[in-house]
């Protein structure tokens, strides 16, 4: 998978995602001139992905991508007013160690090879050397991918519901939803949210099928909306039953975050299961508005009946780069 171009590889390509992941948040000493580091990494990507590297030891890179975000505080050292300069703000339900919240480099390694991903951890962490510090990583796997429309196909998460059904999947909808347009030094980049969660599945799998499908606001089986429809369809939010009831709970998950319902745009979700410590999720999504996200987990935090089978473990948000090539490195656009 080439690295290079106006975006980064491993946020709408590969499609679908590859099924093995692993983040890695770091904190970059403040004496270090990121956009070198950054370059360094650029360069770095550039030859592991196409298998040139020996840090791979002959080992075939297939699908792998790097792809590479930095947090608030060093989008603040460039200016303050851009996109990604802001953390984001306490929610509900978080146990969150301060070391896991916040951070200053995503590194975010997909690959269906799961055993290049740890080689490739290593190599990047040793070359970037004492100039970061690891503040948390997680690794995670999808499941199976079940086909939604056209080109597109979803996998199931860890409470069975197929995930990542709505989002901006054509073209138009990913320039208008998800990668900056400006200014300048982020065009080409989106914003990364990343949020680790426990999910109490025990007691999720003592509720009937039918309590379980009223929690999302789609079937399990089908993903088809509980209004009805096909699977690609968006839920009717306004359909009743004869007797006046919604089809779509009040507090279903897909009518809490429904952006027209929220008043926001799309975000585009890349989740991950995982099993360390507890069987989770991490969440990320993409978006070129940070009020995407934040809009829509308020809305869901006053309501929606997926959040009380959630604890919050982990989370941040960062300015995913503009994508870059040999002419143009990795980081230069934003710390020339
Ligand atoms: C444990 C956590 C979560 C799980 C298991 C989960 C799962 C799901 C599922 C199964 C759907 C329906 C199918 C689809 O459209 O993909 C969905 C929809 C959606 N979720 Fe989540 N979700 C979680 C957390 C979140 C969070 C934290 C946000 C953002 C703040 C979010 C935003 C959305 C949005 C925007 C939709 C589309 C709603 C629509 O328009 O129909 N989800 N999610």
């Amino acid at each position: 998978m080439s690295p290079t171009g106006r975006y980064q590889a491993g946020i709408t390509l590969p499609q679908p995602a590859q099924p093995n992941l692993l983040a890695v948040v770091a904190d970059v000493d403040h004496a270090v001139a990121a956009g070198l580091l950054l370059a360094e990494l650029g360069q770095s990507i550039r030859t592991l992905t196409s298998g040139t590297d020996t840090r791979l030891l002959g080992l075939p890179p297939g699908d792998l991508t790097v792809t590479i975000g930095v947090g608030p505080r060093l989008v603040r050292t460039v200016d303050p007013s851009l996109p990604g300069a802001a953390d984001l703000p306490r929610f509900s339900r978080e146990q969150i160690a301060p070391q896991a919240r916040g951070g200053d480099l995503l590194i975010q390694i997909c690959a269906s090879d799961a055993l290049v991903i740890p080689i490739v951890a290593a190599a990047l962490l040793h070359q970037a050397g004492d100039r970061i510090h690891e503040r948390w990583r997680q690794s995670g796997a999808r499941g199976s991918n079940v086909p939604v429309d056209q080109g597109l196909t979803a996998p199931r998460n860890p409470f069975g519901f197929i995930d990542g059904i709505v989002g901006p999947h054509t073209t138009a909808e990913q320039q208008r939803h998800l990668w900056l347009a400006g200014p300048a030094p982020v065009a080409g980049g989106t914003l990364a949210v990343l949020r680790r969660m426990e999910l109490d599945l025990p007691r999720f799998a003592t509720l009937s099928v039918a309590d379980q499908e009223a929690v999302f606001g789609r079937h399990r089986a089908t993903g088809m909306p509980l209004s009805g429809g096909t699977i690609a369809s968006g839920p009717d939010l306004g359909a009743k039953t004869p007797d006046g009831r919604y089809l779509v709970p009040a507090d279903a998950h897909v009518r809490r975050a429904n952006a027209n319902a929220v008043g926001v745009g799309l975000m585009l979700r890349r989740s991950y299961g995982t099993d360390d410590p507890a069987p989770g999720l991490l969440f990320m999504s993409f978006q070129n508005d940070i009020r995407t996200f934040t809009n829509t987990l308020t809305n869901m935090d006053n309501s929606d009946a997926l959040v009380k089978f959630t604890t919050t473990t982990a989370s941040g948000t960062f300015l995913i780069l503009p994508g870059f090539d040999q002419q143009h490195p990795l980081g230069a656009q934003l710390f020339h």
